[in-house]
């Protein structure tokens, strides 16, 4: 049954039914951390006490909204991930990833903002949330080591419903998806990383929700895993089943191959969100193109082909580099962004030059990272007290 569009949501009336535009939607959504120095914890005024003076009151306080000091780990978040599409997290350590995750699998509640999850809020309506979103986190394990994987599965199913023949259809099917068939009957303490992650994907897949939630799926898998990994998502998840994927990574060249869009998110806040394209030619208006030749190019055709190309629409600048003969090998042009590189290739190509190479250097999603938030994507970051109300 669709939510009601009491929930504000965007979507629209199709008939009797309500269809919701996005899979995800938040609206400023914030999420703050209690700080509370070491030996101490959180109490029903929302100050630090003494362990010593732990209570039922104290303990209660914890889960009371807090005006000591905190960290903002979310800063008024707004996103909206379309139906069917595959959309990265980035961002430092401690940028708010894991939080935003676990807001929208029911497992952290928010302080403030709007979320929708196919229309339905993760803390009004948590059930309807999991019927629609499945999260797969690398620490929530919950195996029991002593099963086996295909018995753990089995305990799982049980636990959402399926049951008989019906659980034993779909679990070896997933057996089969995930490449686990051959050691389904080995202990869970067995496995390896890779198909330890592999069942925990199992397990996201035997309800099978629309949405689908990954926090960093490839950390700690080999290439090949990764790789197969990153197949999964895309051929079956995504293209035959349709599925909406979000995840998040550290991982900028898998972000650019996977995802149709990705939001970077730094110290709480979305600092970019667009398509991988778009987001690297964000942080820089100029590409710039390397041209070596393999003949010799002397001093008046120098000349004559170095004004003719500054000439050149969308060209900025052209750089000779010479030998120690005075005698040009390479030019460097600096080009628009946007600029069509057909002009001076012709340009080089009727000066009946030879050319060895020619090279584009294109921004990289790690060049516009890096611009943005002043750090590698797996550079430390966290820790961040903002202090209280
Ligand atoms: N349970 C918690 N209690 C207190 N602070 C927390 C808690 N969980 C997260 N934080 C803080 O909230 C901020 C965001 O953390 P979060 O785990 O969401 O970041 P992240 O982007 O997933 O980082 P990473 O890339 O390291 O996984 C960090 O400053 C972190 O220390
Ligand atoms: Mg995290």
């Amino acid at each position: 049954m669709p939510p009601m569009p009491a929930l504000k949501a965007e979507g629209a009336w199709l008939g009797a039914c309500y269809i919701m535009a996005y899979a995800v939607e938040t609206v400023g959504l914030v999420k703050r951390y209690a700080v509370a120095p070491s030996g101490t914890f959180i109490g029903l005024d929302g100050r630090p006490k003494s362990r010593s003076v732990q209570s039922f009151t104290g303990i209660f306080g914890l889960f009371k909204k807090q005006h000591g000091p905190y960290i903002e780990a979310l800063k008024g978040v707004d996103l909206k991930i379309k139906k069917g599409e595959i959309f990265g997290i980035l961002g430092p350590n401690g940028a708010g990833k894991t939080t935003f995750i676990k807001i929208l699998c029911t497992l952290v509640l928010r302080d403030g903002g709007e979320v929708y999850v196919n229309g339905y809020d993760p803390s009004e309506s948590p059930s309807d949330v999991l019927r629609n979103l499945q999260a797969v986190l690398p620490e929530s394990r919950g195996f029991n080591w002593r099963l086996s994987g295909r018995q753990n599965l089995e305990f799982y199913a049980l636990l959402y419903g399926l049951h008989g023949d019906d659980a034993r259809a779909r679990i070896g099917y997933l057996l089969d998806y995930t490449g686990l068939r051959e050691r389904a009957d080995d202990c869970y303490q067995k496995y390896s990383t890779g198909m330890q992650r592999r069942l925990l994907l199992c397990r996201a897949l035997i309800r099978d929700t629309p949405i689908i939630v990954f926090d960093e799926p490839t950390a700690g898998l080999d290439p090949t895993g990764a790789v197969e990994f990153r197949d999964l998502l895309i051929d079956r998840l995504s293209r035959r089943e349709g599925k909406t994927i979000l995840l998040s990574t550290h991982n900028l060249q898998e972000a650019q191959g996977l995802c149709d869009r990705i939001a970077i998110l730094d110290h709480g806040g979305v600092i970019a969100c667009d398509t991988p394209d778009n987001i690297r030619h964000l942080v820089t208006e100029k590409r710039t193109m390397r041209v070596v030749f393999s003949g010799m190019v002397y001093g008046p055709i120098q000349d004559r082909l170095i004004s003719a190309l500054k000439e050149a629409p969308g060209v900025n600048s052209v750089s000779p580099t010479f030998d120690q003969e005075g005698i040009l090998t390479a030019l460097t042009i600096r080009l628009d962004k946007d600029a069509d590189i057909s002009g001076v290739l012709s340009i080089l190509t009727d000066g009946g030059l030879s050319i060895k190479s020619v090279n584009m250097d294109e921004p990289s999603l790690e060049d516009a990272f890096m611009a943005m938030t002043g750090r590698g994507a797996s550079n430390q970051g966290a820790g961040r007290a903002e202090g209280g109300a």
